[in-house]
């Protein structure tokens, strides 16, 4: 198809496309190997009513499992709905489940492919920029569990990723914002010609230019699905994509899920982690600024909220899940292209880090 890029995640027999376009969604030939017996779609209320109409399938209309909206509902019990479907109507062993949404949607359904029957295929079809070039690539699955977010899940791979931009034009500016931070993260930890590539090209982006988006989404699948491809099951370098995250989850965790969001939280955590590199003597001063007018030409926050209690803020992080043998583990950025992997830095270089980011 014309104005269809493709990418492959390499991962031996699991390998799987990307597909990215403008109106892809469109092409029938796209979900043309699925049939009525085999395949449902999982997505919710709101996404039902701005884009189903857009995939050009009869079967959309027939087998579809809607969840409700939200955080909050990424649970068992909305798994549950998943398998009451599949088991109700008779899916075997050789269906598959299309999960069309954000990161939400794509995790519950993930993770539900990856349980029902001991695993079956499923299709990412995502819809807000984070999943787009985050969570839909990669096979990470996962629920929350009333005690800790994403605890339970496996890691199952789709057996493809359609990403059609222009579902992105109803996806509200902050979360569009949100998921640029993602994008930056790419830049920060692989690749700073792309870096700059977004801070010359950042009102285009900002005015969301078709060609740029799909610029942006591409680059971003490609590095995500080269680490996915060299470290599936984040032994070693996978780790790198978690650069801000253990800032941005305690931040995340601390305010309360959903005041700032997935992407807010971790951009703010970038510039934690570039200023205990600073202290580290891995980073200099210069890419932190640079790094900084970038978040905030996407209005990504770069301070903490004032009032906000450090030492309590540093406890969650320790019960992060990326605390191993009592150790933290640090990503932190060495240069704007290129990122590294310590547990060598102490309490206090990170207090302070935290310390000169509260407004
Ligand atoms: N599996 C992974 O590797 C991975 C990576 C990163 C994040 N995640 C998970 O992803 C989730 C966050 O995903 P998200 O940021 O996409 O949030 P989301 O799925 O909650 O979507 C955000 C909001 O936008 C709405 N929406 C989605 N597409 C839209 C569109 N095109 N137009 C208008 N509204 C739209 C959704 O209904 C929702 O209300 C978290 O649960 C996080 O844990 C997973
Ligand atoms: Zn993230």
């Amino acid at each position: 198809m014309k104005n269809m890029k493709k990418i492959i995640v390499k991962l031996n027999n699991r390998s799987y496309p990307i597909f990215i376009g403008k109106n892809i969604l469109s092409n029938k030939s796209l979900l043309s190997g699925i049939n009525e017996r085999n395949f449902a779609i999982v997505t919710n209320r709101k996404i039902k009513s701005l884009h189903l109409t857009k995939i050009k399938n009869s079967l959309v209309k027939k087998n579809k499992i809607i969840l409700s909206d939200g955080e909050k509902y990424k649970n068992q019990e909305s798994t549950n709905k998943i398998y009451n479907y599949l088991l109700k109507n008779k899916y075997s062993r050789d269906s598959c489940l299309v999960a069309f949404g954000g990161g939400v949607i794509g995790d519950i359904t993930g993770y539900a492919a990856a349980t029902y029957q001991r695993g079956i295929n499923f299709i990412q079809i995502p819809t807000t920029l984070l999943s787009m070039v985050d969570s839909s690539v990669g096979g990470k699955t996962g629920i929350n569990h009333p005690l800790g977010k994403n605890m339970i899940g496996a890691f199952h791979q789709p057996i493809a990723v359609i990403i059609d931009t222009e579902i992105l034009k109803s996806l509200p500016k902050r979360q569009f914002n949100a998921g640029m931070a993602e994008v930056i993260k790419y830049g920060i930890i692989k690749d700073k010609v792309f870096f700059d590539w977004i801070s010359k090209n950042k009102e285009k982006i900002n005015k969301q230019d078709s060609e740029s988006i799909i610029k942006i989404v591409k680059k971003s699948c490609e590095i995500k699905a080269n680490i996915v491809s060299l470290d599936e099951k984040e032994k070693n370098i996978r780790a790198l994509l978690n650069l801000g995250h253990t800032f941005g989850h305690a931040i995340e965790n601390y305010l309360g899920y959903g005041k700032w969001l997935h992407g807010e939280a971790i951009a703010c955590g970038f510039l934690i982690a570039a200023s205990v590199a600073i202290q580290n003597n891995t980073m200099n001063i210069a890419d932190y600024n640079k790094i900084k007018s970038l978040l905030k030409d996407f209005n990504l926050p770069t301070k903490l909220p004032k009032n906000i209690n450090i030492e309590k803020l540093f406890k969650i992080m320790l019960l992060d899940k990326k605390v191993k043998n009592n150790e933290m583990v640090y990503v932190l950025p060495k240069n704007i292209g290129q990122a590294y992997i310590t547990n060598k830095i102490t309490k206090n270089i990170v207090i302070k880090a935290l310390k000169d980011h509260v407004k």
